[in-house]
């Protein structure tokens, strides 16, 4: 089996980015908006659920993509279009690490279980709301979680970009 696909990201990667794209779609508007519809339905478990399964599926998508190349870009891409693409890519990744990680530590010092959907508890971590790791934690949270957001509309914005007035196969790449 070749792991690499000369035109398309291979199944894996492709099934990882559209799942974690959904899930941390649904975890940016239940933590900006939560609040906001919070009495017609409590948000806050399904997003802290929903947060701990993008943990998980991203070290696999981080661990898959480690062990193989990206299809050769497009003609037609700048090395500077190049080393942007890059760099948004890799905040993207370090954010979809962070964003959880942080969430889980503030949170495991709160008096909620962490229950995944009702099927199972994750485990807390030990600490408590006076240690000052858990008060960045939640600073982190809210600043790098409004930086998220920006940054997934750019990557999106760049997506449709690239599809409609470069007219290149970039998002053809992901499908
Ligand atoms: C990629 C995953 C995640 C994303 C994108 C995300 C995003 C966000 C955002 C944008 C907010 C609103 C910040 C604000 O307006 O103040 C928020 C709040 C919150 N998040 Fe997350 N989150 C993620 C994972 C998690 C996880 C894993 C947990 C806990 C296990 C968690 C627990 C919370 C809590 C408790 C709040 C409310 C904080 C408050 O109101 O003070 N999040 N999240
Ligand atoms: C919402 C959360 C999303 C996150 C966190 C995310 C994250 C990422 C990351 C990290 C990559 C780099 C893949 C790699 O080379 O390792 C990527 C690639 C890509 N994403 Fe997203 N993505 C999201 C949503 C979307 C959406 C909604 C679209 C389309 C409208 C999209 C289109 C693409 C395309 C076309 C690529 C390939 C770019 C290239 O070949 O250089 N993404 N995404």
């Amino acid at each position: 089996m070749t792991i690499t696909d000369p035109v398309r990201y291979n199944s894996l990667a492709r099934a990882l980015h559209w799942a974690i794209a959904a899930l941390i779609l649904f975890n940016l508007l239940t933590g900006l908006f939560g609040e906001g519809f919070e009495k017609i339905w409590a948000s806050m478990p399904a997003h802290k659920a929903t947060g701990l399964m993008i943990l998980v599926l991203s070290l696999v998508r981080i661990g898959w993509r480690l062990s193989w190349k990206t299809p050769a870009y497009p003609s037609g891409f700048s090395p500077l279009m190049r080393k942007f693409a890059a760099a948004t890519h890799g905040l993207l990744y370090i954010l979809m690490l962070v964003l959880p990680i942080t969430g889980w530590i503030f949170s495991s010092a709160g008096k909620w279980p962490l229950s995944i959907y009702g099927l199972f508890d994750w485990p807390k971590l030990a600490v408590t709301k006076d240690m000052a790791v858990v008060g960045l934690s939640h600073e982190m949270h809210e600043v790098l979680g409004f930086a998220f957001a920006g940054l997934v509309v750019l990557h999106i914005g760049a997506a449709f970009y690239h599809h409609v007035a470069l007219k290149d196969a970039t998002l053809r790449r992901m499908l």
